[in-house]
């Protein structure tokens, strides 16, 4: 079948069989986003068990003014991810002074749907897509009238899907490629009882293993691969002393699959570690970013489990 993401299938190839030929067998977690994967982690935002979204939602909602007011005018908001939601529509909706609006995604299909609706929404708004992993480095386009202030929006803890080492990189590149002044509005999950969190990633309709099998469904698809998804089944748990919720595919049964020109034995019982999802006590998120920016503000929802912080290049 034809690819309509804008995947990179030699980078995808290289990609999986590194991440497959590691002892804990991975794979990268942004291939779980093809047109499918993208609607299900949509589905995923509006499940009860997944407080993220509601807690985003929440502190937007009831911090907007003060929002508004710290992002400021005439500005371009950069959002990293597929800007479809609800999030996205608030913030332009009540950004009444906003200039441009670039939305970042891998997932070009999904994008350029995405775009031409809010086009029609907002026609006083200019949007630029940018089709791009911003996992690795990636160019803005540069804005008529460059006075511009550059705000990154990086919602729904995105950011605690990197590792430790990707998270640095990530800052890295971003404070690289905007302006002395730019700023950034930033979803971070935070700790909590882990009870919470597990059944955020063990939804109880089975979303999220759909979600997590998807990886194997898209890796197939453009690479051409035979993993049969059936004998694979998803766990999801907390990882305390790494802070972190771990996501794994683990087989029933053992299984030669083929991907390029190598094959590979999988035993029965073994995991594919596919999705790592940091949560952050304040102060750790604070070290995190302490390189790059300040944090200047953090809101909270009614029950302290997640946060939307505003930071500042240092
Ligand atoms: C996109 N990201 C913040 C989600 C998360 O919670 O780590 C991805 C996800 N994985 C399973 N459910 C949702």
């Amino acid at each position: 079948m034809e690819d309509l993401t804008s995947v990179d299938a030699s980078l995808m190839q290289k990609e999986v069989l590194e991440g497959l030929s590691k002892p804990q067998r991975q794979l990268p977690s942004k291939y779980f986003y093809d047109e499918k994967g993208s609607d299900l982690f949509e589905q995923i935002t509006r499940l009860d068990e997944y407080y993220l979204t509601d807690c985003e939602k929440e502190i937007l909602q009831a911090n907007i003014n003060e929002i508004a007011e710290r992002i400021g005018s005439d500005v371009m908001l950069i959002e990293l991810g597929s800007g479809s939601s609800y999030k996205t529509r608030f913030l332009l909706e009540e950004l009444s002074a906003l200039s441009t609006y670039i939305p970042v995604d891998i997932s070009e299909e999904f994008l350029l749907k995405t775009v031409n609706q809010l086009r029609m929404e907002y026609p006083k708004i200019s949007i630029i897509p940018v089709f791009a992993d911003y996992t690795s480095h990636f160019e803005l386009p540069v804005a008529e009238g460059s006075s511009q202030k550059q705000v990154i929006f990086f919602p729904g803890s995105t950011i605690g899907n990197f590792d430790p080492d990707e998270v640095q990189t990530f800052l890295n590149n971003i404070a690289g490629i905007t302006a002395d002044n730019s700023e950034m509005l930033v979803g971070v999950d935070l700790k909590k009882d882990p009870k919470v969190l597990e059944a955020a990633y063990n939804d109880k309709q089975g979303i999220t293993a759909q979600f997590n099998k998807n990886i194997l469904v898209h890796i197939n698809r453009v690479l051409d691969a035979d993993f049969d998804i059936e004998k694979f089944s998803h766990k999801a748990f907390y990882n305390e002393h790494a802070g972190r919720i771990e996501m794994h595919l683990i087989l029933s049964q053992k299984q030669t699959v083929t991907v390029g020109d190598q094959r590979i034995a999988f035993e029965k019982g073994e995991s594919i570690h596919t999705e790592n999802s940091y949560k952050y006590s304040l102060e750790e998120f604070e070290e995190v970013v302490a390189d790059w920016y300040s944090v200047e503000k953090v809101w909270t929802d009614e029950k302290d489990y997640f946060s939307l912080q505003y930071l500042k290049k240092k």
